[in-house]
């Protein structure tokens, strides 16, 4: 695996197979590659002939200094994992250089409505963060396809809109959440996780297949969320938000609407977990 930081090279062996006419599937991350991450590879290997990867911390996305010093960086082991999944590239670029001016100083990317609701609310500046990364990405990449993971819904959506108002030529894909056994979903946030609340933390998905069991059986969402936001505050967890709202959208729900999403946030000790569930009614 070639392993590159600076963009000159990057975009040098990247030119190079457009030439041979390989077809490039991207897949950024922020490193500490768990499961999850992995069949995001497996997923850009089926799709294109060269997979590159990134690992960048993004300072941007991040609106809480604590959160981006603490987050956790495993190159190494990282590395490791991406050899075998047979990735062809790695770019790890610093924030020197995809920042060089600093972050007030830097051209940024927003995604009107979609930004500024359920995790964007909690987390101002989260998304204008996430969209002009993953647009320097995608202008250094070039890629023909970018695999995404569902877990983080709002992400995925906010891309897909991006690509699509800016014209980027590219083939956005969201891969299937990975989950423990007990349900929980993969994350790099669960390694804050105590084994006490490592138990607890599955009730996240169990409430969210509850809400949504209880709006197939024909309960009003309101009434059905209520019920669900109290069951979590008994626990350990305490609610962001868990809201219903259309799943291609992302808008409030109509009584047309049939294909829904429960999307949830809740704290847990030192992690702040999200979930997502599409279901139908
Ligand atoms: O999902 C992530 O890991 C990050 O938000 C992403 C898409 C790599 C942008 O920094």
């Amino acid at each position: 695996m070639l392993v590159v930081s600076e963009t000159k090279a990057l975009r040098a062996q990247i030119k190079q197979w457009q030439r041979d006419g390989e077809t490039i599937a991207f897949v950024p991350t922020m490193g500490n590659l768990h499961r999850g991450h992995l069949t995001l590879m497996q997923e850009a290997k089926k799709r294109g002939t060269k997979v590159v990867a990134s690992i960048f911390v993004n300072p941007m996305q991040f609106n809480n200094k604590n959160d981006l010093a603490n987050y956790p960086r495993t190159l190494e082991e990282d590395q490791v994992k991406l050899i075998a999944e047979g990735v062809d590239m790695l770019f790890t670029p610093t924030p020197e250089i995809m920042y060089p001016k600093g972050l007030e100083a830097q051209t940024f990317v927003e995604v009107p409505v979609l930004s500024n609701i359920l995790c964007g609310a909690s987390r101002p500046g989260h998304f204008r963060g996430v969209a002009t990364i993953v647009a320097k990405l995608f202008n250094l990449v070039t890629p023909d396809i970018a695999c995404f993971g569902t877990k983080d819904y709002q992400q995925l959506r906010v891309i897909k809109l991006m690509v699509k108002d800016l014209s980027f030529d590219i083939d956005i894909v969201g891969v299937e959440t990975v989950r423990e056994e007990s349900g929980l979903a993969k994350s790099s946030r669960n390694g804050y996780l105590t084994e006490q609340e490592l138990e607890v933390a599955p009730l996240l998905y169990k409430t969210m297949q509850d809400i949504a069991k209880a709006v197939q059986g024909g309960e009003c969402i309101e009434l059905a969320v209520a019920h669900g936001i109290e069951s979590l505050n008994q626990s350990e967890l305490t609610t962001d938000y868990i809201r219903i709202q259309n799943a291609k959208d992302l808008s409030g729900v109509n009584d047309s609407d049939k294909d829904l999403v429960i999307l949830a946030a809740a704290h847990l000790g030192e992690a702040r977990l999200i979930d997502n569930m599409v279901f139908r009614r």
